[in-house]
């Protein structure tokens, strides 16, 4: 049993006054699927940031792909997650000055390594196109972001994430400006998109926690948040998922 991302005796502050979380453990296993939420503003943008090498951890560690994030220096941690590592943020990010097919192609041209693997079974281009066809996003690519709906890109911003099959994908409330039949349709194609690939989901939306095989309320491990049990948070396979697995 290998785990993709690992914490321990974690403890993240912006200001040293207003502790954010402080968590004791949370370990997930390469491969999973993991749907994380908790109230707004309660700090589940911060510890995908943890998550990702964004935020080092003031206390305990994160370990990415067995390597600890405070060990490793800045140029490091950018490779670890260029590489390996596909972030839909918050705000999608998608650069406005590049199409959406530069904007998928991005990560590959930062990192030669992303590149040979998203160009294993064929051309980089190929492999876009064939992203952007499950993705029902091919007919856009020659677009910007601003000439194309908001859920065109969300799917670029899918697609970006997953373009060279990175191990770990972070996907931060990627469908909020979505209805609720747009929003399922994304979550299932990012789930079919990302079969060999650990993802951790973050939502407010709960009616989308039947798609994942485990739930995380983050409210429950954080010990910062005041409401946190003290039961320790581990990895135990729950096969197909079902909802509410255990944290
Ligand atoms: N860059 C920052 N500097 C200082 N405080 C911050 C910063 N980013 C977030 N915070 C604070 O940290 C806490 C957690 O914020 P975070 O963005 O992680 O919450 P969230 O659960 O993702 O919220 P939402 O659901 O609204 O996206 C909040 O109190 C927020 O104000
Ligand atoms: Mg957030």
């Amino acid at each position: 049993m290998t785990h993709a991302i690992k914490i321990d005796q974690l403890k993240f502050c912006y200001n040293p006054d207003h502790p954010v979380l402080s968590i004791d453990s949370l370990q997930i296993l390469e491969r999973e699927k993991v749907f994380l939420y908790s109230p707004s503003g309660s700090g589940k943008t911060t510890l995908l940031g943890l998550m990702a090498g964004i935020h080092r951890p003031v206390d305990g560690t994160v370990e990415i792909l067995g390597r600890q994030t405070n060990a490793l220096k800045d140029a490091e941690i950018d490779r670890l997650r260029g590489v390996h590592m596909g972030y839909i943020f918050q705000q999608l990010n998608l650069l406005p000055y590049l199409t959406l097919y530069q904007n998928i192609e991005l990560p590959c041209r930062l990192h030669k390594e992303r590149n040979r693997r998203a160009s294993r079974e064929g051309s980089l281009q190929e492999a876009i196109h064939h992203l952007a066809r499950h993705l029902e996003i091919d007919h856009r690519l020659q677009n910007l972001p601003s000439e194309v709906s908001t859920g065109e890109m969300q799917r670029a911003a899918a697609a970006r994430a997953l373009i060279g099959e990175p191990e770990i994908i972070l996907a931060d409330e990627p469908t909020s400006a979505l209805d609720a039949d747009r929003t399922q349709a994304f979550v299932k194609l990012l789930i079919e998109n990302s079969q060999n690939t650990t993802l951790v989901f973050v939502s407010h939306d709960r009616s989308l926690e039947s798609y994942f095989e485990r739930s995380v309320d983050l409210l429950s491990i954080n010990k910062a948040s005041g409401t946190a049990d003290s039961t320790l948070v581990g990895p135990k396979r729950t096969g197909k998922s079902g909802g509410k697995g255990r944290q």
